[in-house]
């Protein structure tokens, strides 16, 4: 199978510790902060299951037993919603269990992204995966997975997705130096690094966290020196595939992503989040808006 495989599974790392929300994380994993009324990890988990992709893979760590409990049933609250004909808030909770086939496998020590990719590879076995960060939100309206696996199926290798971000916060991120091909909505991708330093970043094109990985990417992980911060970056892994042939696995394409997406990995973006979806909701958002106005929002 190798590259050209059917993709048919997710897998979502949510083993981080959560340090840019401490306290609330001491005892909560980062991923089920509330979005609105959501938790992060379920807008993630519902984009897979939009395009078609049910067999989810949650990488997680100590302390994260909540995560595992939110995707499975909740005996005592759903009977007591049952009882009182709450079938509307019954439907929010059981409907998850069957939102699609949930898998878990820990990473006992963190050790970086790549490290935590790695934890995946019995899971996923010798067909190309998709990994979705859970700080990256993308608009519904907006989507974009299903763009990425036909880029997979047209061109093989790793598609990646990739943002235009200002010249002051490139090294926040994965950065990318591209060039066109015959698809206008692809560029392949010729380099790669973590977190540039200012001012040397290749590109403004940051990497938003989709990816659609060749499994040989399990190959090169097994190996990969820790880089930024001392991580084992995924970023790096990738960074050799782009110059591996195209029958060794190599070969990494990108989508430049032009839609909305939602920061939800630090606590202003993820502030901002809440407040911009919110006021898209039909039942808060008018009343969010009017007491927005009130604010006084003058320096004092
Ligand atoms: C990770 C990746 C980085 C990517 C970013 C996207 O960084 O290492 O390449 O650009 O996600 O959100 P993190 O934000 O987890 O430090």
């Amino acid at each position: 199978m190798g590259q050209f495989g059917k993709v048919t599974k997710a897998v979502i790392p949510a083993a981080g510790l959560g340090t840019r929300f401490l306290p609330a994380t001491k005892a909560t994993p980062k991923e089920m902060l509330p979005v609105v009324d959501k938790p992060a990890i379920q807008y993630v988990v519902e984009e897979a299951v939009a395009a078609n992709i049910h067999d989810i893979l949650l990488i997680t760590s100590r302390n994260k037993g909540s995560l595992e409990d939110h995707f499975d049933r909740g005996p005592e609250l759903e009977q007591r919603l049952a009882d009182r004909g709450e079938t509307q808030k019954l439907a929010t909770v059981s409907d998850l269990v069957d939102l699609a086939n949930f898998h878990y496998v820990r990473q006992h020590e963190p050790k970086g992204l790549g490290h935590a990719v790695l934890t995946a590879r019995s899971h996923v076995g010798d067909a190309p995966f998709i990994v979705m960060l859970g700080d990256d939100l993308i608009d519904e309206a907006t989507p974009v997975l299903g763009e990425m696996l036909n880029v997979q199926e047209e061109f093989g290798g790793s598609v990646l997705l990739l943002m235009e971000v200002p010249d002051d916060s490139i090294h926040l991120y994965g950065c990318a130096a591209v060039e066109p091909t015959h698809n206008p909505h692809v560029v392949r991708v010729t380099g790669l690094i973590e977190k540039p330093e200012p001012g040397t970043a290749p590109s403004n094109y940051a990497v938003i966290g989709r990816y659609v990985l060749s499994p040989e990417i399990f190959n090169v992980l097994q190996g990969q020196e820790p880089g930024r911060g001392g991580e084992i970056q995924l970023t790096d892994a990738l960074a050799t595939l782009v110059d591996r042939p195209a029958e060794h696995g190599g070969g990494v394409h990108a989508v430049i992503f032009k839609g909305k997406r939602y920061d939800t990995g630090d606590k202003l973006s993820y502030i901002k989040s809440v407040l911009e979806l919110a006021l898209q909701r039909d039942d808060l958002g008018p009343a969010l808006k009017s007491w927005l106005r009130t604010l006084p929002l003058e320096d004092s």
